[in-house]
């Protein structure tokens, strides 16, 4: 994405920049400040241009040796600790770089910690594509939305499970609708965190915690998959003009939050029926209005772009 809107960044934001480090646990931590050819990163050929006297051996001398303006942090989601991800994170603000994150885990255990230590190093922490990729939901509140009180969430933010449950419909079991979300790139090997509604229960959490600014726990959300539904009782479903939905709900109580994520019966009148294969939809009731948004079969591009838009928005704030 970086390379395919090099020259966008450059003619329209006067914003240039240099992929100087690289890591994961297989290739390391690589850093080279005079900047990686990111098509050998792609194929895994990353080329250093001089062996450094000490290699970095952790976040902490990966991002000094890089010198470092911007980490991208998009490790795997751990939702028991968030880490290793908060401590990336952690230290690149620590060091006066943003902190933009793919990765859901530090807004469910380090929002409010992340968010404060950027404040104070006049950084950014920034986290759009976590949830529904590109779609401009965490920086639409506080620019587009001052003065409002959230009221309730509803969305449907789980793409596997709406593909399981399109495919089904149109007839297949729900092994061969699993096997179809993975062939299409969008279950993983162990759909679990998808079929039982982790994913889902993690993405409300983290709209909670920083648009309701309410520090739920994942534990707290009551959580059903989609495991249990009748197959028949799907396609008659159908037939009648209804459909199961995996629907995320949060809203706001005198005393807190109350979230839940389970599969819900909607008419096709309902926004949130509409929605085929892995596109998705969230509906925010405000105290003054209410309003939709919905992402139309979103691909990996649209993960890098809420990243790319991030990386704009830290450092050319528009
Ligand atoms: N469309 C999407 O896929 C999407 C959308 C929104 C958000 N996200 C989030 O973006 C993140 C990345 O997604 P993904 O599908 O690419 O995940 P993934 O397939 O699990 O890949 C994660 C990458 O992180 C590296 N990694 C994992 N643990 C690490 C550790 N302890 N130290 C260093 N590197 C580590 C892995 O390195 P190795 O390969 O060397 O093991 C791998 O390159 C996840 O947090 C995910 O929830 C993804």
């Amino acid at each position: 994405m970086l390379v395919a809107k090099e020259a966008d960044l450059r003619h329209r934001y006067d914003v240039t920049w240099r992929l100087t480090g690289v890591a994961s646990r297989r290739s390391g931590w690589l850093a080279d400040p005079r900047g990686f050819n990111p098509r050998d990163l792609l194929e895994g050929h990353p080329v250093l241009h001089g062996p450094h006297a000490v290699p970095p051996r952790d976040v902490r001398e990966w991002l000094d040796c890089a010198q470092a303006d911007v980490l991208f942090e998009a490790t795997s989601l751990n939702t028991d600790t968030g880490q290793p991800a908060i401590d990336h994170l952690r230290a690149a603000l620590e060091r006066g770089a943003h902190a933009i994150s793919a990765n859901k885990g530090p807004i469910l255990h380090a929002w409010s910690e992340l968010s404060a230590l950027a404040r104070e190093k006049g950084k950014r922490f920034l986290h759009e594509s976590t949830v529904m990729d590109g779609v401009p939901i965490f920086s639409l509140f506080p620019a587009g939305l001052p003065a409002t009180d959230l009221r309730a969430i509803a969305g449907v933010l789980n793409s596997t499970t709406n593909v399981v449950l399109t495919e089904i419909e149109k007839g297949r079991s729900f092994d061969e609708a699993v096997r179809h979300a993975q062939s299409l790139g969008i279950a993983e090997t162990d759909p679990t965190h998808d079929l039982d509604g982790w994913d889902a229960a993690v993405k409300i959490a983290s709209l909670v915690i920083v648009l309701m600014g309410v520090p739920l726990r994942i534990d707290q959300v009551r959580r059903t998959g989609i495991r249990e539904l009748n197959l028949e009782k799907i396609r008659s479903a159908r037939a009648a003009g209804m459909r199961y939905k995996l629907v995320c709900r949060a809203t706001r109580h005198a005393h807190g939050v109350e979230a839940v994520v389970q599969p819900e019966l909607l008419p096709l009148s309902d926004p949130l029926a509409q929605l085929e294969g892995a596109s998705s939809a969230v509906r925010f009731d405000l105290d003054v209005f209410s309003f939709s948004l919905v992402e139309h079969q979103p691909g990996i591009e649209a993960t890098a772009y809420g990243l790319l838009a991030d990386f704009l928005r830290a450092v050319r704030p528009l």
